[in-house]
């Protein structure tokens, strides 16, 4: 059987603790090195008691993560990452943030206001499965996707293959649980800020516009314009997103088209016309599920995706992609069941 040793940088974070989650549960996996820099020299029982782990935290130390780990897993603010990863040019690595994600560094550049020196050079996939499966497996560097991108591309690329899209706009409305923005301390990300209330964030500007304009390109052939408009929802975690293009398919060519799509996948639901997902129905899961409707009158289609943004959205997503490299089955970890009610 196939041993791994796995290491997480930035563990004590929301994605970090989520791998910590999903790896322990794993057959194949040994964790072997956890880092902190604010926590550095306590053991995960001490910071977090539930975790029923005595591993000590270690500060970020190449050489280190290099004896120890046969792949690394970077839980970190995007920036945070690329320096590190170049520090290990022979080791398995799938970044959770935005560094390795992009095609054209200039993009990232641009929406991260941050230099990728010698990006070129550094052979890489995006992460996602589903579409890129065989890319994955040739590489030792992963992009792990943005939450709302994977909702999102998941949702619309069956389409965006089939080139049945009859205008090149897209319209994302999505809504997300307040996990999504990490671990914050700000005044905006409080209680009495966030309980019974709804608000969008980052309207046109977030910085998974990008991220989701150049897959969708290449899934196309063209450009398509994305106006993505993201709010903050009052639950922990969830991303629901309801999309609005224009295609000339009625509702039940679509979904004969999606479910040929993901018939072999074993983490995508398409559902049948006038089924519609809640968050939950993937809380805590790597499952995610897409439904239909059409509005006639003006050609309308509106797709619906529902995900769990810490585990198809990042950590389960991750895993997935880690069991990629090392060639065992896809679903290695992560068949649970989302948590009900
Ligand atoms: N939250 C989501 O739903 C989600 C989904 C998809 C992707 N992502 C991406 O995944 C990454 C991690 O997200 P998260 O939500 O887990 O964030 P988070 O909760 O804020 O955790 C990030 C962790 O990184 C460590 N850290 C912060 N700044 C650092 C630095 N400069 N150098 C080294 N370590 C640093 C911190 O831990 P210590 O202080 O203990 O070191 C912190 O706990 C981000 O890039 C995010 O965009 C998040």
């Amino acid at each position: 059987m196939t041993r791994i040793r796995a290491g997480i940088v930035g563990v004590t974070g929301y994605t970090g603790m989520e791998l910590l989650r999903i790896l322990k549960n794993h057959p194949n996996v040994q964790i072997t090195y956890v880092s902190s820099k604010s926590f550095s020299g306590k053991s995960m029982n001490e910071v977090y008691p539930f975790t029923l782990q005595d591993k000590v935290l270690e500060d970020v130390n190449a050489k280190k993560i290099a004896e120890d780990c046969d792949v690394l897993f970077t839980a970190l603010p995007s920036g945070a990452s690329y320096e590190l990863v170049k520090e290990l040019p022979s080791m398995k690595v799938i970044d959770l943030g935005a560094d390795l994600r992009f095609d054209d560094a200039s993009i990232y550049e641009r929406w991260y206001a941050k230099k990728l020196t010698d990006y070129d050079r550094t052979k890489r996939a995006y992460g996602l499965p589903e579409l890129y499966r065989n890319e994955i497996r040739q590489v030792n560097l992963v992009g792990n996707p943005g939450c709302y991108p994977t909702c999102v591309l998941l949702s619309v690329a069956p389409l965006l293959k089939e080139g049945s899209l009859s205008d090149k706009n897209i319209f994302v409305d999505a809504k997300s649980g307040v996990s999504g923005a990490g671990k914050k301390e700000e005044l905006e990300y409080s209680f009495c800020e966030i309980n019974e209330n709804l608000k969008a964030y980052n309207p046109v500007i977030h910085r998974h516009v990008p991220e989701m304009e150049e897959q969708m390109k290449k899934l196309f052939g063209d450009e398509i314009t994305v106006t993505f408009v993201p709010h903050l929802v009052p639950m922990t975690r969830g991303i629901l997103s309801t999309i609005y293009l224009k295609s000339d398919l009625n509702v039940d060519e679509v979904y004969k088209l999606y479910c040929d799509s993901y018939e072999a996948e074993r983490f995508i639901h398409v559902l049948k016309p006038g089924i519609y997902p809640s968050t939950k129905w993937s809380y805590g899961s790597n499952h995610m599920y897409i439904s239909f409707a059409k509005d006639e009158r003006n050609k309308t289609l509106i797709i619906i995706g529902v995900l769990d943004n810490l585990v198809k959205g990042a950590s389960g997503q991750a895993v997935q992609n880690m069991n990629l490299l090392f060639s065992i089955p896809e679903n290695t970890g992560l068949e649970s069941n989302p948590f009900y009610p």
